[in-house]
């Protein structure tokens, strides 16, 4: 029997796995999905509940939080938190939940899908065809770049960088990487990475720059004008962490004017709005926030949400939930 007395928001549908175990600790409210995109959404309705499951597209901000009068929990359905005021939430002693891992191996695919698409022009040489421009095989047609003996430069080695990079090992790149703190020998070993201090100097090296680091406000812009100029003008980015971690319209700056030759990109600064200049930018593939979207992925992101809620709702001691956000 539910608890009667924990009222939990999930702020969108999420997989039915997930909802099956959480009604078990109280009553849910499951909103439509656009209802509380908005702080001031939030601020009216949450004094109701427990605990908060929301999307990475759900802002919760301080006046959110100190709304929360009953909240024990925020559970983001999302391995990021940027969207979560950590600090505020600490100082109320209200847990913050995200979903580190069972998105990992998803993610890897992901990027390695992205950069085989637009290295290789996928998207440009589809709407050639479907346009009835094909008119039989052509020596000189979409030209790409090949991708072994190439360098992958990595801007975030957590546990999604490593993914991409074992997968571009497999197709013969090279794996260069910056990282707030440098990865352990076994895994530069595994990896065969090469550490560099200073993201400016891995970017001179890159063919293919990725993203794969939290936004902070030190990774906010942090692919900006002048880093795009020190890559090769063949060089293509790759972005599946958030969109502000690139300054976009330096990015479609870059592309207009062929100073890097493409990009893919998952992830947008002000979503679900798009950069105008990024949707007429030559070879940029431009994606909805997918990375993580697999059947097993987000059934997985789902259970490791509500177990967190349950676990905090039924008073299990926060040292023995792993995914609790701690630093
Ligand atoms: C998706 O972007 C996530 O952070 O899980």
């Amino acid at each position: 029997m539910p608890s009667a007395d924990f009222n939990i928001l999930i702020t969108e549908p999420i997989p039915e796995k997930a909802i099956t175990h959480l009604k078990k600790f109280g009553k849910l409210t499951i909103a439509d999905k656009g209802t509380y995109n908005t702080p001031e959404s939030l601020i009216d309705d949450i004094p109701d509940y427990d605990a908060l499951l929301c999307m990475l597209s759900t802002p919760v901000n301080e006046e959110v939080l100190k709304a929360g009068k009953r909240l024990k929990i925020v559970a983001n359905f999302a391995v990021g938190y940027d969207n979560i005021d950590i600090k505020t939430a600490r100082t109320l002693d209200i847990h913050v939940a995200n979903t580190p891992d069972v998105l990992t191996e998803a993610c890897g695919d992901f990027a390695m899908g992205l950069l085989l698409a637009v290295s290789r022009k996928f998207k440009q040489a589809e709407a050639y065809l479907r346009n009835g421009n094909f008119k039989g095989w052509e020596p000189l047609g979409f030209l790409g770049m090949e991708l072994r003996g190439r360098t992958l430069g990595i801007i975030g080695m957590g546990r999604i960088g490593q993914a991409f990079a074992h997968r571009a090992r497999a197709f013969g790149m090279n794996i260069a990487y910056h990282n707030r703190n440098r990865v352990t020998e076994n895994i530069e070993n595994d990896l065969q990475a090469t550490y560099f201090d200073d993201h400016r100097v891995l970017a001179e090296q890159c063919d293919v720059l990725s993203l794969n680091c939290p936004l902070t406000p030190k990774t906010h812009h942090l692919l900006n004008s002048k880093l795009l100029n020190t890559l090769p003008s063949h060089a293509i980015v790759i972005n599946i962490s958030r969109g502000a971690v690139i300054d976009e319209e330096a990015l479609a700056e870059a592309l207009h004017n062929n100073i890097i030759a493409g990009a893919g990109l998952d992830v947008f600064e002000n979503e679900p709005e798009v950069h105008p200049r990024l949707l007429t930018a030559p070879n940029c593939l431009i994606l909805p926030h997918i990375a993580s979207a697999t059947h097993k992925t987000r059934e997985a992101i789902g259970m490791l949400a509500v177990e967190a809620i349950s676990s905090v709702l039924s008073g299990t001691p926060s040292s023995q939930i792993t995914n609790l956000i701690t630093q």
